[in-house]
Order: structure tokens, then sequence, then C-alpha cells
């Protein structure tokens, strides 16, 4: 699978985009602003500039990184059968409340599968800021490395995100189903920290007594 469309042209889609080409990937790079306005920013970073539909159409895996507010507009037919790549953050003050995940509790990605029921969620690249992805992206093996955590329901995607992960310069730390990514969501031990594929599974188990307290926003 060399085939990566991204939804969201902004900071963390961008930042992806540039390593993926780097490491070989075909990438079809969709936003609000389609392909005129997305023109010079694919170029630059060697994607296909489209709509968002674009991108879903023409990936096999399909990263969105939109804010959490656009989650709900994808394209929904054009998603359907793809593995759908979480990098979104729930941030109420920012998007909007939503009483599922207020009440609740439910994992942010677990409630975007349900969005999207045809399509496979993994939750991946919400954990780290932006700029990181390009500066810290290594070979396997060299001993710098980071981790990046990823959960998902179905193997074949999990699967698929690992090799991603790992060809884009990262460890993949699976953390199992959808609804443990918790785990890795704003507040959660491992968000925005600069670990190794160890350390991320040592601090997602730390998350362990966590899952009852308030959300720390
Ligand atoms: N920034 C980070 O370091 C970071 C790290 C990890 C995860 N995240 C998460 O990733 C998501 C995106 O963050 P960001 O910082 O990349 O945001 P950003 O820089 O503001 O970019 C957001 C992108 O989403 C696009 N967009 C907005 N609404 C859309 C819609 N309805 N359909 C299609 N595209 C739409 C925008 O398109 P236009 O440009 O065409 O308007 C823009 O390209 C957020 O949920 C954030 O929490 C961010």
């Amino acid at each position: 699978m060399t085939d990566l469309g991204i939804i969201g042209a902004g900071h963390i889609g961008a930042a992806v985009a540039r390593v993926a080409t780097a490491a070989g990937y075909t990438v079809t790079l969709g936003s609000r602003r389609g392909p005129d306005g997305l023109r010079a920013l694919a170029g630059e970073l060697g994607a296909t500039p489209g709509i968002p539909e674009d991108a879903a159409r023409e990936g096999e895996l399909v990263l969105v990184a939109v804010p959490f507010s656009a989650i709900a507009d994808l394209p929904r037919d054009a998603l359907a059968g793809k593995t759908l790549i979480d990098a979104t953050n729930y941030v109420p003050w920012r998007d909007g409340a939503i009483d599922a995940l207020e009440k609740d509790r439910t994992a942010t990605s677990a409630y975007v599968q349900g969005l999207y029921p045809d399509s496979r969620v993994v939750k991946a690249f919400n954990h780290i800021v932006w700029s990181d992805i390009p500066k810290d992206a290594r070979p396997a093996g060299a001993a710098d490395r980071r981790g990046i955590a990823i959960a998902g329901d179905r193997l074949e995607s999990t699967t698929a995100v690992e090799v991603l992960v790992d060809r884009l310069g990262f460890d993949p730390v699976n953390i199992g189903p959808l609804h443990q990514s918790w785990r890795i969501q704003i507040g959660s031990p491992g968000w925005i920290t600069n670990y190794s594929a160890d350390e991320f599974a040592a601090k997602i188990s730390e998350a362990e007594s966590w899952h009852s307290h308030p959300i720390n926003y």
C-alpha cells in the first residue's frame, strides 16, 4: 500500500505529506481550498492537490487531519472500505462540545468510527507535534527513534498503519482496539511527549487508572 490520501492540508496534514512523499508514497492532498488553492503547497511537498473526496478515493490509507469540528463532514462514500487514519484531537472549547464524548467518555476515535461505519478507523499521529514529524523521523534501528502509538479494531488496517508509521520514520506501538484509544488522547501520559517505543508502552500502562478521571484539557 503506497497510495496515501490526506484530508486536511494544515500543520499535521502537510507534515505527514512531506515525510510520506520522501518515503516513496504517492500522496493526494485534499482540503476545502481544493486543487487551485493547494497547488503551490502540494508542489512543494511532492503531492497531488485535490478536494477531500480526491484524497479519499485515491488513498488506500486516508489520513484525516482536520479540526474535530469538521469530523462529520468527510466524504463518506469515498471513504467506504478505506482505512481512515484519525489524527484528530477533540478539544471542546475549540471544536464544540459533543454530548457522547462529554457524558459517556467514548474514546474520540470510537466516536469517529461510529460516524463512518463503512471505513476502518485507526487512531495515529494525534499525539505528536506537527513540526516533530519531519524533524524526528529516523531510519529503522536508529537509537533515538521515537514511538508513535496506534489503535484500531481491524488487524488488516492496524498492520497497514504500522507499516506506514515505520516507513515514515517511527516505531509503531500498537496499544489495542479503538475503545482503548483514550490512552493517547489529550491529557494522557503519552500525549505530546518524546518517547521511544518501549518508553511509550510503559507510559500507556501508567494510564491504567486515568480512564475514570476527568479529562484534563
Ligand atoms: N498541529 C499539531 O501539531 C497537531 C498534532 C497532532 C494532531 N493534530 C490534530 O490534527 C487536526 C488538524 O490540526 P492542524 O494543526 O493540522 O490544523 P490546521 O493547521 O488548522 O489545518 C486544518 C486543515 O483542515 C482543513 N479543513 C478544515 N475543515 C475542513 C473540511 N470540512 N473538509 C476538509 N478539510 C477541512 C483545512 O483546510 P483549508 O486549509 O482548505 O481551509 C486545513 O487544511 C486537529 O484535530 C488537531 O487537533 C494537530
